[in-house]
């Protein structure tokens, strides 16, 4: 199996790194074979080659079995145009491999249940998982771009556009998951004014009656942000369009006690890209202190979702579980008690939890 490594900016080769670290022992334990093969990406790539996804990046990913993430972006390309940003690789990337179902789950660890800002009671016991589209809406649709009218007045437009079969696509994706976990799915739009919505909700409902088993609910986003909140253990499986999807899960991310928990996997094709939700920190990025727990975690759904190796895909996840039982917590999710780590100890705990006799 080959996976490429996009490394990218910030925390983001610090984080892989640890992935890395996780997948070599997966890989030893189980006496099977991976190979990495590293690539320029992001605002790497834009200072080594000019542009944030190079063609041989593309070429490397296109031909991969799995691409593993860390996060681009860093505020030096901000002013850039839209062509030279980081961002527009990654998007680049997500549309060059189609990978058009974006799987973001939300899980409250009961040890973490207290390093949430929302009271214990209420984030409890959630487990969640968002589907978010990936490839289609707002992000892409065009015309897009600034006009300046006749009398010179600046404008800018986007559009958000979805045809019915990117609807249909990432819905069976999300009524295959639903039928593994509760069986239910909330579809999140906002039908009562945008007819991409009203096309959205129509087109789920006929998926949905080839899924009986699985209870539909639509819920308009402004109310499901807010019962992300309130009610987090109602939800099972939400389904929503690409802009909705990136502004929920980060929300759903509150819940765990931080972003640097949320793993994702993007998939729909041959190649799927795996990366932790979290972006590039540049704050925080190479003191050792960003949490790779998100990113080992995306590992674990690489293994699941491009391998098929379940069983070491949950001795992954069970590792996790067990440093932060253990106590262990990296600076964002430490709360006073525990034992404060960075991300490399943060990577050797989930190592050493791997190993037989732990
Ligand atoms: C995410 C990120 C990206 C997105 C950015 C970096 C383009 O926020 O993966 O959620 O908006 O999709
Ligand atoms: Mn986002």
């Amino acid at each position: 199996m080959r996976i490429v490594l996009l490394p990218g900016d910030g925390i983001g080769p610090e984080v892989v790194e640890q992935a890395v670290a996780v997948l070599r022992e997966t890989a030893a334990r189980s006496s099977r074979k991976i190979d990495f093969d590293e690539h320029a990406f992001g605002g790497a790539a834009l200072d080594a080659e000019g542009v944030p996804f190079p063609p041989a990046t593309r070429e490397a990913c296109l031909a991969a079995d799995a691409v593993l993430l860390g996060a681009v972006g860093l505020p030096k390309y901000d002013k850039n145009p839209p062509a030279l940003k980081p961002e527009t690789g990654l998007l680049g990337l997500r549309k060059a491999l189609e990978a058009f179902a974006n799987l973001r789950p939300a899980v409250v660890h009961k040890p973490l249940v207290s390093a949430s800002t929302l009271k214990a009671e209420v984030v409890e016991g959630t487990d969640i998982l968002i589907i978010r589209e990936l490839t289609g809406g707002i992000y892409f649709g065009t015309p897009r771009g600034f006009e300046t009218d006749e009398q010179g007045r600046e404008s800018a437009v986007n559009t958000m556009r979805y045809r019915v079969d990117e609807i249909e696509r990432v819905t069976r994706v999300a009524f295959d998951c639903a039928m593994g976990r509760r069986k239910s799915v909330v579809s999140v739009d906002k039908a009562n004014v945008l007819e991409t919505s009203q096309l959205w909700r129509k087109t789920v409902e006929q998926v949905a009656r080839d899924y009986p088993e699985v209870n539909l609910d639509h819920m308009y986003v402004d109310n499901c942000s807010m019962q992300l909140i309130a009610q987090p253990r109602r939800f099972d499986v939400v389904l929503t369009e690409n802009l909705f999807g990136d502004i929920l899960s980060d929300e759903a991310a509150m819940l765990t006690g931080s972003i640097g928990m949320l793993p994702s996997a993007s998939i729909g094709n041959r190649v799927g890209i795996f990366e932790p939700v979290h972006g590039t920190a540049p704050d925080i990025a190479g003191k050792d202190i960003a949490n790779p727990l998100a990113t080992i975690a995306s590992a674990a759904m690489l293994l699941r979702h491009a391998f098929g190796w379940e069983e070491e895909a949950q001795r992954v996840e069970l590792a996790i579980a067990s440093v932060l039982e253990a106590g262990f917590r990296t600076a964002d999710i430490f709360r006073g008690d525990g034992k404060l780590v960075g991300t490399r100890a943060m990577g050797e705990a989930v190592l050493s939890a791997m190993r037989p006799g732990s």
